[in-house]
This record gives structure tokens, sequence and C-alpha cells, in this order.
């Protein structure tokens, strides 16, 4: 088998980094997860006062302060997968930070400096990457692209469920028009807009459980590094 670069995009909440990571493990790839760095940008923004009144970003204080951003990774050894840091502090799957993080994402600069990084830390392959650039810009010549779809219900329940078990206050009401709502912007913005790159194979994991989703991959996988 070769050494590929799996690309795997889609919208919030549909699972992608669950098979994404699982896939990683089972095939010995570097994981990573953009998702969690645009959220630790915004963790940053909101730790340091960089939002107005009005949910609009200080841009120019936040494009100041980019170098301050350090985004780690490190293994977590009772799940087995990687959690990603923010200056050393873990907390960015929050729902404070699931409702700014849209327009810091949408912020070139700050993508610019992310996807800087993501590129260098595909440079040897090996990586399974997810988020929603990722076949577009980030790697689009990445050997296996995903397009990962669901119902923007089956994904409010999978986060409202994912909150709940992590015994965190969550309304189903309020997480499905965040689904709804980061939808949109993530698909309409001007910059890296979320669309399924041509050479995408597209799966919609609706109706199949986490043990369908991982065998339709690694097959994927078999079929791409053949
Ligand atoms: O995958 P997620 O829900 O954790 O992503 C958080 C936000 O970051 C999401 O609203 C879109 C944005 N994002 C992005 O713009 N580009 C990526 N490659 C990954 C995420």
């Amino acid at each position: 088998m070769k050494k590929i670069t799996i690309a795997i995009d889609g919208f919030s909440s549909c699972g992608k980094s669950t098979m994404a990571k699982d896939l990683a493990r089972e095939i010995g790839y570097i994981y990573v997860d953009t998702g969690a760095m645009y959220r630790s940008v915004t963790l940053y923004a909101l730790r340091h006062h960089l939002f107005n009144a009005d949910g609009t970003v200080r841009e120019q204080e936040l494009r100041r302060q980019m170098e301050h951003i350090r985004i780690s990774f490190c293994m977590n050894r009772e799940t087995g997968r990687p959690d990603t840091y923010l200056n050393g502090e873990s907390a960015i799957r929050t729902m404070e930070v699931s409702s700014h993080v849209s327009p810091v994402a949408a912020l070139a600069f700050v993508r610019e400096a992310l996807v800087g990084q993501q590129q260098r830390m595909g440079a040897e392959k090996g990586i399974v990457m997810d988020g929603r650039d990722i076949g577009t810009v980030v790697f689009p010549h990445a050997e296996l692209k995903v397009f990962v779809t669901a119902s923007a219900e089956v994904r409010a329940r999978r986060r409202y469920d994912e909150l709940k078990a992590k015994g965190m206050e969550a309304d189903f009401n309020e997480i499905l028009r965040n689904v709804q709502e980061r939808d949109y912007i993530d698909s309409h913005r001007a910059t890296s807009p979320l669309r399924k790159a041509d050479d995408a194979v597209e799966l919609d994991n609706s109706n199949l459980t986490i043990a369908q989703q991982k065998q339709w991959l690694l097959a994927q996988y078999r079929r791409a590094a053949e």
C-alpha cells in the first residue's frame, strides 16, 4: 500500500471526526481535526475579549495577536485519540465556542495561517485531515477525498447526545439552530466556502451506524492506496 493523503470534508456534526480518527488509528496515519484549530483561534478571541457586542470580530487586534496563538495536539490516553490544545488549554467543544466560530473561520488571514500549518503537517503524506476545505484548498491533490453529509436534525441530535454524555448543558432546538446557521455561513462565505470537490466521493451517513461508516471508509482507503 502506498502512503497517501486523505481529505474528509462535510457539514458540521456529521461524524467526520469520528470516522477520520478511527481510520487514522486503524491504518497508523496522523489525524488532524482542522475544525478544532478554528475553534482554538475562537477560544483565544473569547479569552482575550476580541469580539464586539454584536458578535463581530475585532479583526485588527486578532490579526496582530495571531502569532501568540499556539495550537498543539496531544494524544489522549483514555480515548486513544489526539486532543487539540490552545496555549495548553483544552475546552473547545463548548456551545460558546460553537456559536462564535463561524465569523472567525471566515477571516482570510486566519485561514491563511491555519491552512499553512495544515499543509506543513501533511507534507509527508500518511495523514487523515478533516474539515471543510481540505479536498478543495488544503490538499487539492489528495489521493482520497470524502464528502460527508447527513440531515441537520440527525446532526443536531448527535451533538446533543455528545454534550449530554459529557454531562454538559444542552438544548436540542438551540443546537439545531446553530447547526443550520453554521451550514449556511460555512457554505456561503466568500473565502473557501464548504463545497464538494469534483473528485470527492460522497457519503450520506444519516442512516448508517459508526461500524458501517468505518467499513465503507476502510474500503475507500484500500482502493485509493493500492
Ligand atoms: O468541524 P467543526 O464543527 O469543529 O468546525 C468548527 C467550525 O470551523 C465550523 O463552523 C467551520 C469551521 N471550519 C472551517 O471553516 N474550515 C475547516 N477546515 C474546518 C472547520
